[in-house]
């Protein structure tokens, strides 16, 4: 009596089991190779895809037009051509030769702000000299370049200042926050 029961429940179980199967297979959409990544196209042959890179900004520096700021004492984007003006070497730095405070000025460059004027280990104010750590420029300022973007950037820098939009001041909240004793 108690295997027959069993033997029933096995067999109800075993019939769900099928049409809750076959249930989700009549429901699966499928996709083809080419809707699967973000380039359409399939992702076996690479031969005909290229990376987009867009196209760099042609402005001359003085004649291009400053980006906004992507968020508060974010590193502006370079907003004009720099061909010509790499690599940086040890002996020559272009870009210096322009953004240092003195020459900025009179050639209507951002000057460079006061933080890369600091050494941040001792916090010592490096009385207008670059600190070393920043001579690099492009490891943290890039080009812009235009392009239309396979996915929608939908990011919302913010800003407490208005003035924060276009310059920086990050020398004067670094240690916002912070009580050193
Ligand atoms: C010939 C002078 C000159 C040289 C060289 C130069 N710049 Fe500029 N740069 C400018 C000027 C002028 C501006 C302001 C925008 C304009 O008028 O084109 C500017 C703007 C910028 C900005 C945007 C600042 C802001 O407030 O948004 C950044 C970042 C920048 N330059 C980085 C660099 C880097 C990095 C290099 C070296 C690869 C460099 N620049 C070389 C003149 C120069
Ligand atoms: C380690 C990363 C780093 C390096 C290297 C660096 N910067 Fe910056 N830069 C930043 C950041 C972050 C900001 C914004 C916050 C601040 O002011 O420090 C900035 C801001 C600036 C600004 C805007 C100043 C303002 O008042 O709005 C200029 C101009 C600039 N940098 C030029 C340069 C130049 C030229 C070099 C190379 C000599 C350089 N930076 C190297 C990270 C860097």
């Amino acid at each position: 009596m108690l295997r027959d029961r069993k033997i029933w429940i096995m067999m109800v179980l075993s019939v769900s089991m099928v049409s809750v199967l076959l249930l989700s297979c009549a429901q699966t959409k499928t996709y083809t190779e080419e809707e699967l990544g973000l380039r359409h196209e399939t992702l076996y042959d690479e031969s005909s895809s290229s990376p987009v890179h867009g196209d760099p900004i042609t402005k001359e520096a003085g004649a291009s037009t400053r980006f906004e700021r992507a968020f508060e004492n974010s590193p502006p984007l370079i907003p004009h051509d720099i061909t010509g003006m790499l690599p940086i070497a040890r002996t020559e730095n272009l870009c210096m030769g322009c953004h240092m405070p003195k020459e900025a000025v009179s050639i209507g460059a951002t000057p460079i702000p006061k933080s890369h004027l600091t050494d941040f280990v001792t916090g010592k104010d490096l009385d207008g000299e670059l600190a070393g750590i920043r001579y690099n420029c492009m490891q943290c300022h890039v080009i812009q370049t235009e392009l239309t973007p396979a996915v929608k950037n939908i990011f919302k820098g913010g800003f407490r200042d208005d003035k924060g939009h276009y310059r920086s001041n990050l020398i004067d909240n670094l240690n916002e926050g912070v009580t050193a004793e």
